[in-house]
């Protein structure tokens, strides 16, 4: 074992108001969750959001707070583009307001939200997102640039994937990006990749979720991203992680690696959704497309020891796709 890892053993040990510990290093801050009496564990994923209930968002919100309910989900998951178009402008912006406290109010929603930052939300003021004024704000908010969730029956990698896309470092759209603490990129990604295999590496979760904004495999409006082929896949491969889940694509989308047990999930349809646009030719790899919606809605996973259940809802909490792990190699579902 090369000496790397050491570093990832040096936890600070804090307390935390929802999460019961955390745990803090240079790059990942680790959280630990508590699993239901029973040993499961559920929780909600959404992406693309906030537009101040525009688009939607709200009658998505409304969907999530009953399919929550039933589920008596454990917290939620933001797949980042947390707030439309240029992110946060401070931590006391009101569009925090407008867009996250007032539209995701249902009862059962009143649980931790963990998030990662899109790219539409490096166009702000990032530190404003990270900040823990939002928390004081609303205390519910969690977002960082990569962390840990440590359950007894799964561990969840969230991963800052923005800094990995070069076309953003290149921007011919000239918009702006806010890359204060992620540059040179080159640095920055080479220790979260570092600390990602040193984490996966040491990981005894019975379930192994990364969860990042932009996809890996997507036949969606922006496709495959190959900067995530390249580094990042590799490592999800070699550590056996169950499933990749994004947003970014405004869709919800499920494909299914032929290679490994590896499922790519997207659920990036909180709130306009691409309507119509959809790339088949590309953005699949070989891998096996199970599942593609280009409308709104959201994705919620179900946990036990021996499955894993993923459906998929619509705007009238409709379920479009659902998956249970434990038939991966007898009974594929046939939407597409
Ligand atoms: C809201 O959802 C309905 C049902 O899917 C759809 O017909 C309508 O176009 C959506 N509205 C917007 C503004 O996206």
């Amino acid at each position: 074992m090369d000496g790397s890892c050491k570093h990832c053993l040096k936890w600070m040990w804090v307390a935390c108001f929802y999460f019961e510990f955390m745990l803090v290093s240079a790059e990942f801050q680790r959280f630990q969750h508590p699993v239901k009496a029973d040993g499961s564990l559920s929780f909600l994923v959404i992406g693309d959001w906030g537009r101040k209930g525009a688009y939607n968002q709200s009658q998505v919100a409304l969907q999530m707070g009953k399919v929550g309910e039933k589920l008596g989900i454990d917290f939620v998951i933001s797949t980042g583009d947390n707030f439309y178009e240029k992110g946060l402008a401070t931590p006391y912006d009101p569009h925090f307001k407008h867009s996250f406290t007032n539209i995701y109010s249902a009862n059962s929603l009143q649980k931790q939200w963990c998030s990662v930052l899109g790219n539409h939300d490096y166009r702000g003021d990032v530190q404003a997102q990270l900040s823990p004024i939002l928390r004081k704000i609303d205390s519910r908010w969690l977002c960082l640039r990569s962390f840990l969730v440590n359950t007894e029956i799964a561990e969840l990698f969230f991963i800052d994937t923005t800094p990995f896309v070069d076309e953003y470092f290149r921007n011919p759209k000239h918009q702006k990006f806010d890359w204060r603490g992620v540059i040179p990129s080159n640095k920055y990604l080479t220790r979260v990749l570092k600390e990602l295999r040193c984490a996966l590496r040491e990981s005894v979760g019975k379930w192994k979720i990364v969860i990042g904004h932009h996809p890996i495999r997507s036949i969606g409006h922006h496709g495959q991203t190959k900067e995530l082929i390249t580094l990042l896949l590799p490592i999800l491969e070699a550590y056996n992680v169950d499933m990749y889940i994004n947003g970014h694509d405004h869709c919800l989308q499920h494909l299914s690696s032929i290679t490994s047990p590896l499922q790519f999930f997207t659920s990036g349809g909180g709130s306009k959704a691409w309507k119509g646009d959809f790339d088949y030719l590309d953005g699949g790899g070989d891998d096996e497309i199970k599942f593609y919606y280009d409308g709104q809605g959201f994705m919620s996973v179900e946990l036990t020891p021996t499955n894993a259940k993923i459906a998929f809802y619509d705007v009238s909490g409709n379920v479009l796709h659902s998956f249970n792990s434990n038939q991966l190699y007898y009974t594929y579902s046939t939407e597409m």
